[in-house]
């Protein structure tokens, strides 16, 4: 005689917060998701209120969230994550393609706080896992060390190496900092192409001072100043300078997430640069680098 039994099947059901839908429809197409629908009311006295329309019972779910400028976006997101709770979601993974106050790693002044531990307590209270796009391992060597959840981190490099590959004749990677050695030496080992790595002090919010690089050798090469993040920019136009100083004309910026405060695109494109791309982890017009693939992988 057969035994019979029965296997659930656990549906899962893709929200997005705060940005585009494009992640959740490669991450729905790919792996057959369903995606949920939810309201965020903003009261009058700016208080929020969480719906969602999707019955998320007994169900599995992902929330993309985009937070960048993440101050006015933590609480619909927490409360997301309770209401989904509260609904009898049984796992909830987050998934931001940038995660925000990383960089906060440590009290770099007396009477400091590190935010990037503070941050992750409330993030690892609300949901159950998280996944993101390289994020700012400086001194937190890994996700782990400062999330008490799940997580799982996504590497841009290929992205970029092939994207640079397909539009770089001759390129030469410049990191404008130490931190950045990390993604010069993975992506120039996937296309062959030198490097050089510049040292940074940042004395403040707009200000660092850069060292010079050694451009002579690379005098027919185009330049790719590649980084993480580019915020006010001033990292990047320090090491515009330096090249435009020794007469290097060909330059291209890369940034993996594209935070720019203010104006800061607007100062980049003035340097004259020959071109401005990033990631599409963070929604922006030089966005050319698309994450989507990856994105679509997560389970
Ligand atoms: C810091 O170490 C990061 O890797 C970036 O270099 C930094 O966040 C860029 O900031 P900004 O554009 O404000 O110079």
């Amino acid at each position: 005689m057969r035994t019979k039994y029965w296997r659930t099947i656990i549906t899962t059901i893709v929200f997005t917060l705060f940005g585009p839908l494009l992640f959740e429809e490669a991450l729905c197409e790919k792996q057959g998701f369903s995606r949920g629908t939810l309201n965020i009311h903003s009261f009058p006295d700016e208080e929020t209120l969480i719906q969602i329309e999707t019955n998320v019972h007994d169900t599995n779910v992902i929330v993309i969230a985009f937070l960048d400028r993440p101050n006015a976006k933590l609480i619909p997101l927490l409360f997301t994550a309770n209401t989904l709770r509260s609904l009898g979601a049984k796992h909830i993974h987050l998934v931001t393609p940038y995660l925000p106050y990383m960089r906060q790693d440590t009290a770099f002044h007396k009477g400091e706080g590190i935010s990037s531990i503070y941050f992750a307590q409330m993030i690892s209270t609300a949901v159950d896992a998280i996944s993101t796009i390289d994020p700012h391992l400086h001194r937190w060597k890994k996700l782990d060390s400062v999330y008490a959840i799940p997580s799982k981190v996504l590497h841009a490099g290929d992205k970029i190496a092939h994207w640079i590959a397909s539009h770089v004749n001759m390129p030469v990677l410049l990191g404008p900092d130490g931190e950045s050695s990390q993604w010069i030496h993975s992506i120039a080992e996937k296309i062959q192409a030198p490097t050089l790595i510049l040292k940074k002090e940042r004395l403040g919010d707009n200000t660092v001072l850069s060292s010079i690089p050694e451009t002579q050798p690379y005098h027919t090469h185009a330049f790719v100043i590649i980084d993480d993040i580019i915020s006010t920019a001033t990292t990047m136009i320090q090491a515009i300078h330096h090249l435009k100083s020794q007469g290097i004309q060909d330059i291209t910026c890369i940034g993996i997430h594209a935070l720019f405060a203010g104006n800061a695109y607007e100062k980049l494109l003035a340097t004259g640069v020959s071109q401005v791309v990033t990631g599409n982890s963070i929604p922006h017009i030089s966005n050319q680098i698309d994450f989507s693939s990856m994105i679509a992988m997560l389970k």
